[in-house]
């Protein structure tokens, strides 16, 4: 029996993951620019045994052309999204053992600057970070917001393996163990032989010097990916220590779970190296006439408009341009691939129609998979979930915030752990060793992060 890692999904935005739930009653995310709000939330996740708390994030919001397309803003769809990292100390500070997992775009940032930034986050939270790698959502936006012209999708995951090359070589390579002596006494800080400068010459990055931080708890923060197009599932069956995965059809992620599974193995990894967390709503309730009644009430705020703002956000392309009950044509897109191919099955008549998209993504949100019922009836569910994929976990992802996680903590955990899918609590300190306690605070030597590690120079 697994016991399942269960992450919250939110974003710095007023919205949750369907529709226009920011208007429900109830729903307080309106406070989403309060530290208060966030706290309030991060000690209720910890109390209620959630692993980590994720916040998705992008500099792109949804565009068509040179147009924000205007429902992004009247239902507050990717719009407005403020800066998540800022939060994370706040939220460390009121928290003991809660996660934090951060996105942070390997074709909008520097390397460097995250290396630094996620590094003293990790002194910060004691070992509590880690790192959501994506190539990024909403490409075409980000890009001309920075000046830049938007690489092609391919192109952002060849630069990735560059970017995470020089953050795992500072945060691995640069210091050794014992550099740091902070002996009053002798008078030295640090010993000027434990540190040492790394250098990356990419094709795409080029990197020469040291991390200017001592090493923390995990060194390399946890290493999430999200993105599953062909060149996402190599860049993850590389680097992820956990992949995270949308879309509603249990067949097509147990799929993609294999496929990752046995591309890392190729590349060396052991079979547990890689562990896969599935975002999904969970609609519960005491009955499962409630819980139907809680499901009518979201799809109520949710419109076929604005899942086409979603699927524009990730893909660029306008599905309103398409004849409704016509199957989807054939889409290519550089920007998000994994959203596109999701409903490219080769043979046409086979595909569904751009409603039949359409309503997928206004009943299920960006991410898939939802559970609706009693907590015996998802836990059941969740269960067989479980046994198709060989998922590892689920991200609950809010249409209420705290509303989502008042009925998780109330009905679906209590089920979860009845059958031994959810533990009691993790024994280890940091995020790491936590989900990986066969590993431990630092990577495994398996990863390629560990290849970097400081070696003293031989002497001749
Ligand atoms: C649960 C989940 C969370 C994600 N979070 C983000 C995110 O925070 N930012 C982002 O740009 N993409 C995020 N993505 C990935 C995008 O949907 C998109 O797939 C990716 O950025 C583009 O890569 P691809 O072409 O390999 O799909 C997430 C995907 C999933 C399944």
């Amino acid at each position: 029996m697994k016991d399942l890692i269960i992450g919250a999904f939110q974003l710095l935005n007023p919205n949750g993951t369907v529709g226009s739930s920011w208007r429900a009653p109830g729903n307080t995310s309106l406070g989403y620019l309060s530290i208060a709000h966030w706290t309030r939330l991060a000690k209720q996740l910890e109390a209620g045994g959630f692993d980590f708390l994720f916040f998705a994030d992008s500099y792109g919001y949804p565009t068509i052309g040179d147009e924000v397309i205007p429902t992004s803003l009247t239902d507050a769809m990717y719009v407005p999204m403020g800066d998540p990292i800022t939060l994370v100390s706040a939220l460390a500070a009121a928290t003991e053992r809660l996660g934090f997992v951060v996105t942070s775009s390997t074709t909008v940032e520097k390397p460097a600057a995250v290396a630094r930034r996620y590094g003293t986050l990790d002194h910060f939270t004691e070992g509590r970070i880690g790192w959501n790698i994506v190539t990024g959502a909403a490409q075409a936006s980000a890009a001309e917001l920075f000046g830049e012209t938007m690489m092609k999708h391919d192109a952002r995951y060849a630069q990735a393996e560059d970017h995470v090359s020089i953050c795992l070589k500072l945060w691995e390579g640069s210091w050794a163990d014992d550099a740091l002596k902070e002996d009053k006494q002798g008078e030295v800080y640090a010993d000027p032989a434990g540190v040492r400068m790394i250098a990356h010459e990419g094709e795409y990055l080029k990197a020469k010097g040291i991390y200017n931080l001592p090493p923390s708890k995990q060194r390399s923060p946890l290493l999430l990916q999200a993105g599953t197009s062909v060149a996402g599932r190599e860049f993850a069956a590389r680097y992820a220590e956990v992949v995270f995965l949308g879309g509603s059809e249990p067949a097509q992620i147990a799929e993609q779970i294999a496929d990752i599974r046995s591309r890392a193995r190729a590349r060396g990894r052991s079979r547990d190296a890689v562990k896969f967390v599935v975002g999904a709503h969970f609609l519960a309730a005491a009955t499962a006439a409630e819980a139907e009644q809680k499901r009518d009430e979201m799809l109520a705020l949710a419109t076929l408009e604005q899942a086409a703002t979603t699927y524009a956000w990730v893909t660029g392309i306008d599905l309103t341009r398409f004849a409704l009950d016509e199957p989807v044509p054939d889409l290519h897109t550089e920007q998000g691939q994994t959203s596109v191919d999701r409903f490219m099955d080769p043979e046409t008549s086979r595909r569904k129609t751009v409603r039949q998209v359409l309503e997928e993504y206004r009943a299920n949100g960006l991410n898939g998979t939802m559970f609706v019922g009693d907590a015996e009836t998802i836990a059941a569910e969740v269960a067989a979930f479980v046994e198709t994929t060989d998922a590892d976990g689920f991200l609950v992802q809010p249409h209420l915030t705290p509303g989502t996680y008042d009925d998780f903590i109330e009905f679906v955990a209590p089920a979860l752990r009845a059958r031994g899918l959810m533990g009691s609590g993790r024994p280890g300190e940091t995020l790491r060793a936590r989900l990986f306690p066969s590993t431990g605070d630092r990577l495994p030597a398996d990863h390629p992060g560990a290849a970097h590690r400081f070696a003293p120079v031989p002497v001749d």
